[in-house]
């Protein structure tokens, strides 16, 4: 399979974010724009959760919001259209799932197959879906963690870009580890978006090359 080289038509990249509820994530890219971390702009906010306090966020930084209720839609993709049709206009280089609660189906995926990125708060493959942070307590692990990847049509099974690792506590909660994790969901959220404006990702099959580092371990998060 050939290497895809993954990079913004033009500098700042335009982002948009899908969120479905407080959007801490959305919060972080938000404060790592406003700090010249990342060299791209918001260009819409879209929500499928008409009471996201997210929307809150992206208000307060004067971005344009889009509420896309998918009660209103009788199947999943008709509401996908809606989205699709919403992002179509705005020249979007990378969207980017930030607490977005939907599954995409390939119609979605397909046309912005290599930008669409996500956070999920595990280290995939382990505990794809929700409620990733209690599934690693009932199973026992020591190390969990966050991973951010390409989006592809299975459930968090997408090429991984960032992952960090984060150690379980013996006396953790469902919330305790929850805010640990989400601690760098944030740094790795930014990170993963400021090397996508970079243009150092290169998607080689199922595999992600990030240039100019042998190992993550080098980008100190
Ligand atoms: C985060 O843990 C994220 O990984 C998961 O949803 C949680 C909420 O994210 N997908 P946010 O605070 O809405 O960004």
């Amino acid at each position: 399979m050939e290497k895809i080289k993954i990079q913004p038509k033009k500098l700042p990249a335009k982002l948009a974010v899908l969120i479905s509820g407080r959007g801490t994530n959305l919060q972080a890219i938000i404060d790592g724009i406003k700090g010249g971390e990342i060299n791209a702009t918001i260009e819409i906010v879209i929500s499928n959760n008409p009471n996201a306090y997210g929307l809150e966020r992206a208000k307060q930084a004067n971005i344009p919001t889009k509420v896309i209720d998918h009660r209103e839609f009788s199947t999943r993709e008709d509401h996908e259209r809606a989205i699709l049709s919403v992002l179509a206009p705005l020249d979007i280089d990378l969207i980017v799932l930030a607490g977005y609660m939907r599954i995409l189906t390939p119609l979605f995926i397909r046309p912005y197959y290599g930008r669409i990125i996500n956070i999920h708060p595990a280290l995939l493959p382990a505990f794809p879906g929700t409620h990733a942070q209690k599934q690693a307590l009932e199973y026992g692990v020591r190390i969990s963690g966050c991973t951010t990847h390409f989006v592809d049509e299975g459930t968090d099974t997408g090429p991984i870009i960032l992952q960090k690792a984060v150690y379980v506590r013996q006396d953790d909660t469902e919330e305790t580890l929850s805010q640990r994790i989400l601690k760098y969901e944030h740094i790795l959220m930014k990170k993963t978006i400021q090397l996508f404006c970079e243009g150092r990702l290169t998607l080689d099959g199922r595999k992600v090359i990030i240039e100019g580092i042998k190992s993550i371990e080098e980008l100190g998060l």
